[in-house]
């Protein structure tokens, strides 16, 4: 491949994703493509980019895009997250929605769903009480791939024992006939799962009370990070709750947000209107509301 041909590969994919490929990446275009270029009966990267070039758009490019892709994920990824959620934010929006016994949660970027299922298994363990509201879950990723294997909720014995405790293995997941482990229906069916590009149209997405948004905009450059967490804003409730992952803060990107102090947890809220902001963005504050 050329330094052409590489130029135009990082520049379709950073347009079309907002991924970045740094020269620190670079070793990721041979082993991630060189598959694609297998499958599409093609000698070398070369012949790749110059069947890229020869449309703007096309099923090749979805597929070179999505192979770039980083989909790393475990159950109950960094901890604290989670407990935020069990002891913070849940029993809040527990009293604070009381009276519309309704919950909207977004898990963008869920990649192979284990961070929406360990929310799932959190809420039917520790709140029982919000069975009967009207629950709705989002849970959306760039990638095809990831996304039908989120659906299926199958996964293999290496992947449970990623973070899954065994009571938990026990009591929401199936083996099935191939050995694998497939989440039970009851928490499959809490789950819409959609194929979401941040970079496109959010066009009736609706409005949620949590967004998880995590270990995502590590991928991308400053404007696009800037430009991500202002949609979230509109599409968060006013009493709502984002998460970054554990690299990823709003500091310098959109000045919106504030942080809650939960340990590592990564949990911003909205600045309110009649609210200054903290003069140490770091100090961590909860909302004023309380239940
Ligand atoms: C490292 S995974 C994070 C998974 C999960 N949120 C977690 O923290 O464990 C990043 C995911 O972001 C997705 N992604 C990358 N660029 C995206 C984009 N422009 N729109 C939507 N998803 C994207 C990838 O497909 C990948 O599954």
């Amino acid at each position: 491949m050329t330094p052409t041909d590489l130029n135009f590969l990082r520049k379709m994919i950073q347009d079309k994703s907002g991924i970045v490929l740094g020269d620190d990446k670079l070793y990721l275009f041979e082993s991630r493509l060189t598959p694609v270029c297998q499958r599409q009966g093609l000698n070398d990267l070369g012949q790749l980019v110059q069947r890229l070039r020869e449309k703007a758009n096309s099923p090749l490019h979805a597929e070179v895009v999505e192979s770039m892709t980083t989909n790393e994920t475990f159950w109950f990824r960094d901890g604290a997250p989670f407990d935020a959620l069990k002891e913070k934010v849940l029993p809040f929006l527990a009293g604070a929605n009381q009276s519309t016994r309704k919950l909207a949660i977004w898990c963008a970027a869920s990649s192979t769903g284990q961070e929406p299922y360990t929310i799932a298994m959190i809420i039917r363990d520790h709140f029982p009480q919000l069975a009967s509201w009207q629950l709705q879950f989002l849970a959306t990723d760039l990638s095809p791939r990831v996304i039908a294997k989120a659906r299926a909720g199958r996964y293999t014995q290496a992947e449970v024992d990623r973070g899954l405790a065994p009571d938990l293995l026990k009591r929401h997941f199936s083996q099935v006939a191939s050995g694998e482990w497939q989440v039970n229906e009851n928490l499959r069916k809490m789950w819409e799962f959609r194929e979401l590009n941040l970079l496109e149209s959010w066009f009736n997405l609706g409005t949620y009370d949590i967004v998880f948004i995590r270990n995502v905009l590590i991928y991308f450059n400053t404007e696009v990070k800037s430009q991500l967490l202002m949609r979230v804003g509109k599409v968060l409730a006013p009493h709502g709750f984002l998460y970054l992952g554990g690299a990823e803060s709003p500091l310098n990107l959109d000045s919106q947000w504030v942080r809650v102090h939960f340990d590592r947890a990564g949990l911003y809220r909205k600045l309110r209107s009649d609210e200054a902001p903290p003069k140490d963005p770091k100090s961590g504050r909860w909302p004023a509301v309380t239940v």
